[in-house]
């Protein structure tokens, strides 16, 4: 698969990046999930994200990872408010505190890729996080800066010139980003990381979804059933199961401007799958039509946000 140039960064990504966030799942087994990204980093993987908000993630990437650190391109996260470090959420304290505590948690001299996470607007455009990043940027401790959220908060933050990298949900069943900010992102010429990329397996009965993530889901299971539409109606025959992952994963990768597709699974099988349905490339322009109009049309008169 051909690398793409990460926006205005110049960081050459692979399409398909693993996201970290299941971190219970790479606690509780250690071996398996350092195997997985092993696997993963072998197969053409340059780029991992995690956050200081993802419980044991830091410290996991850390202690398993770093040994190959050469081989990936670091992603975290930093914004909200910690107990145990110093200042409120958004502030310059507690950004600058949460960079210093990842960089130590991932134990690394410097991280690829920061994002402000988990703000509102009004805190975001405060300004405060983001002067905080840019000195931790002229202190070496960050090369990249960027924005994780959605919706204006997203439409705003591409426009400045200091925000290089966001990370969005866009998938089959979230789509508002694709009409709204990724024009803005190719336009300013700013890398896009999607999260959720496959809508969190939201085809699959909701009871079937693992603890954290029925609640999770919900939002998009929803959307998933109203919008009714099949593999077959796309023109695919087989096991929808095994259809929907690859078609979900093919739709949210090849839109026009996005970089990388965080793939959050825990499954080695379902790893190698998803590095398969990216080597597929794009859906037919006719399946893409389809799910946008089913998504339009589900949606009615008024507009689904970006669910964060
Ligand atoms: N900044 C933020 O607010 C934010 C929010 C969400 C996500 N993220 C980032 O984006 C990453 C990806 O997000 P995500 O995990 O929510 O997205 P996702 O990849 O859309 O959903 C993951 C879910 O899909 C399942 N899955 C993955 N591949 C599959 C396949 N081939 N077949 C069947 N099921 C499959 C996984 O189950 P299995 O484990 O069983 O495969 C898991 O339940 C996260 O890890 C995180 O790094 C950031």
């Amino acid at each position: 698969m051909t690398h793409r140039t990460l926006g205005r960064t110049g960081l050459h990504v692979f399409p398909i990046g693993f996201g970290s966030a299941p971190a219970a799942y790479l606690k509780a087994d250690a071996q398996a999930a350092t195997s997985m990204i092993n696997f993963l980093l072998d197969n053409g993987v340059n780029l991992i994200d995690t956050a200081g908000s993802y419980p044991g993630s830091e410290e996991f990437l850390g202690q398993h990872l770093m040994n190959r650190r050469k081989d990936f391109i670091l992603v975290s996260k930093c914004g909200p408010k910690f107990t145990g470090l110093p200042g409120e959420a958004g502030s310059y304290e507690m950004v600058s505190a949460t960079v210093d505590r990842a960089l130590k948690r991932l134990q690394t001299e410097r991280i690829d890729i920061m994002l402000i996470n988990s703000l509102n607007l009004e805190l975001f455009q405060r300004g405060d996080a983001v002067r905080a990043l840019v000195d931790a940027r002229r202190a070496g401790k960050v090369a990249h800066i960027g924005l994780s959220g959605d919706n204006e908060l997203l439409d705003y933050a591409a426009t400045l010139n200091d925000i290089e990298v966001v990370e969005t949900s866009i998938n089959i069943v979230d789509q508002r980003n694709i009409d709204l900010a990724l024009p803005i992102c190719r336009q300013h010429n700013v890398g896009v990381l999607v999260k959720r990329p496959i809508g969190n397996a939201c085809w699959k009965d909701l009871s079937e979804q693992g603890g954290i993530y029925q609640k999770y889901v919900k939002g998009y299971s929803e959307r998933f059933s109203a919008m009714a539409l099949t593999p077959a109606d796309l023109g695919f025959e087989g096991d929808p199961l095994t259809l929907w992952p690859q078609i979900a994963l093919r739709f949210s990768l090849f839109q026009p401007g996005v970089h990388v597709a965080l793939s959050g699974t825990t499954r080695q099988a379902n790893a190698q799958a998803n590095l398969r349905s990216a080597q597929m490339g794009p859906l037919p322009q006719d399946v893409i039509d389809k799910i946008r109009s089913a998504f339009h049309q589900a949606q009615g008169q008024t507009p689904w946000p970006a669910l964060t």
